[in-house]
């Protein structure tokens, strides 16, 4: 079985497909906002440190499980711990996980093919501005639309990984991730070009350093953490697509370089806007799918042509982005059937489909229908999505790091990062301390944060 295992094509692929997992919602709906909530330049600084001295060990970490282990993130674990009790039981972490959250986020990824459609029938451009935002409540709580759509994106990314490694995951992410950037140029280039937009680049650029709390520190670790796909068993899986020839430090920090420009140029692709329009920014799917529209239909008063070709290429953008992020999710459960199960790549597809697919379901109804079964006081969509980011994710990092640095070797870490001595393995022992030390530390005091401030 190991020897038919698919892999990446080379480096290239290997930083595309895994930035395509990183770029996603989370830079478009989440980064800029805390941006400019949490100090501005000052805050983008931080998260810079946290991403190069926590999140990339962590990420390193998981890309060393993936390729050591050569299999799925479920059985990672278990081979690389000669099946340790606690170890077996902790990679089905890593099939939950990506599970509950491909459900959840393949809902949003079906309020965007949505937003694509109205954009595509100009509905944003003639909608009075004081409307247009008011269009996402009813939307969201109707029945029957959001599953639909919920149940085609999560098609056309479970389309994608039928295709393979190779010729589904590799092929879309190589021609995506270009088109995306592009399109979040195009968008930037509209958007700074409005009159007024100066105060959105304000919001972005001012480095108020009188922000910087503990508690900041603790915002932007976890943004970097879930902005990174940490956490999550793709880095995991994707890992284990890895020649190993490959220098590891070098496609993980091109992810996370690739990640990080991606946020600042979806913040000044959108805050400008916002502002334009004279509206306060607020995080959270609001932003995407009520404050943007609002924007494209107050130009739209005047540029209506320029507004409605902005918002179609917007949404598409969102679409992708999603897209590219999901399927690093699918994978998971996917490769886990596949070599775990025996099932075909096709079979297990389906299994992935039917199981996000229902779980989606009801997260979608959970906006209308479902809206009042509740768990203290969350509903469905909230509880998967509160219970995934404050809780699972930190203990899945945290697992994968004390792993790496307390459980693995030394020796076998060392050769994993210098492939057996073939890669300069100078930073080494730096990166080794942060995984051993400030790593775990670093998820710990997030978890307590997350909880106690
Ligand atoms: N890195 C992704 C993002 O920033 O949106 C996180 C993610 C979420 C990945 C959901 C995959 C996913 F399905």
């Amino acid at each position: 079985m190991a020897g038919k295992r698919e892999k990446f094509g080379g480096r290239l692929a290997v930083i595309l497909a895994m930035a395509g997992s990183a770029i996603g919602l989370g830079n478009i709906w989440r980064f800029p906002y805390m941006v400019g909530e949490h100090g501005g330049a000052a805050f983008v600084f931080i998260y810079i440190l946290a991403t190069i001295f926590i999140s990339l060990p962590v990420f390193l970490a998981e890309v060393m499980i993936g390729r050591r282990s050569h299999t799925n993130a479920r059985d990672a674990f278990a081979r690389l711990s000669r099946h340790h009790p606690f170890w077996r039981a902790a990679g089905y972490l890593t099939i939950l996980i990506p599970t509950l959250i491909a459900s959840y986020y393949s809902v949003i990824g079906g309020w965007s093919v949505e937003y694509f459609v109205q954009s595509c029938g100009l509905t944003f451009v003639k909608t009075a501005p004081e409307q247009v935002s008011g269009l996402f409540a009813p939307f969201v709580s109707s029945t029957w639309t959001p599953v639909l759509m919920h149940l085609v994106f999560l098609a056309a990314c479970v389309g994608v990984v039928a295709g393979g490694v190779k010729s589904g995951i590799e092929k879309f992410s190589k021609v995506s991730l270009p088109v995306l950037f592009v399109l979040i140029i195009f968008i930037l280039g509209y958007s700074v070009a409005l009159p007024g937009a100066g105060a959105g680049v304000r919001y972005l650029l001012h480095p108020d350093w009188s922000e910087l709390t503990p508690r900041t520190f603790a915002y932007a670790m976890g943004q970097s953490f879930f902005s990174l796909s940490l956490g999550m068993g793709a880095i995991i899986t994707y890992g284990s697509y890895v020649s190993k020839r490959e220098n590891i430090l070098v496609t993980s920090s091109g992810t996370a370089v690739s990640d990080l420009l991606f946020a600042i140029l979806a913040g000044f692709a959108i805050m400008p806007a916002v502002f334009a329009a004279g509206i306060e920014p607020g995080a959270g799917p609001g932003l995407i799918f009520q404050t943007v529209p609002y924007v494209f239909s107050k130009m739209g008063a005047d540029l209506p042509v320029l507004s409605a070709a902005v918002s179609i290429l917007f949404f598409l953008a969102i679409i992708v982005a999603a897209m590219t992020s999901l399927i690093s999710l699918v994978e998971v459960g996917v490769s886990f059937l596949m070599e775990r199960k025996g099932l075909s790549r096709g079979r297990a597809c389906l299994v992935v489909f039917a199981i996000c697919g229902s779980l989606g379901t009801l997260c979608s109804l959970s906006f209308g229908p479902l809206a009042d079964a509740t768990v203290a006081g969350m509903s469905i969509f909230d509880l998967l999505d509160w219970v995934c980011s404050n809780i699972l994710l930190l203990t899945m990092a945290l697992l994968s790091v004390l792993f790496v640095g307390w459980i693995l070797p030394r020796r076998v870490v060392r050769d994993e990062f210098t492939n057996g001595g073939t890669v300069n393995g100078r930073v080494f022992p730096v990166l080794y301390f942060l995984i051993k030390w400030v790593a775990p530390i670093a998820v710990v005091i997030i978890f307590c944060t997350n909880f106690i401030l």
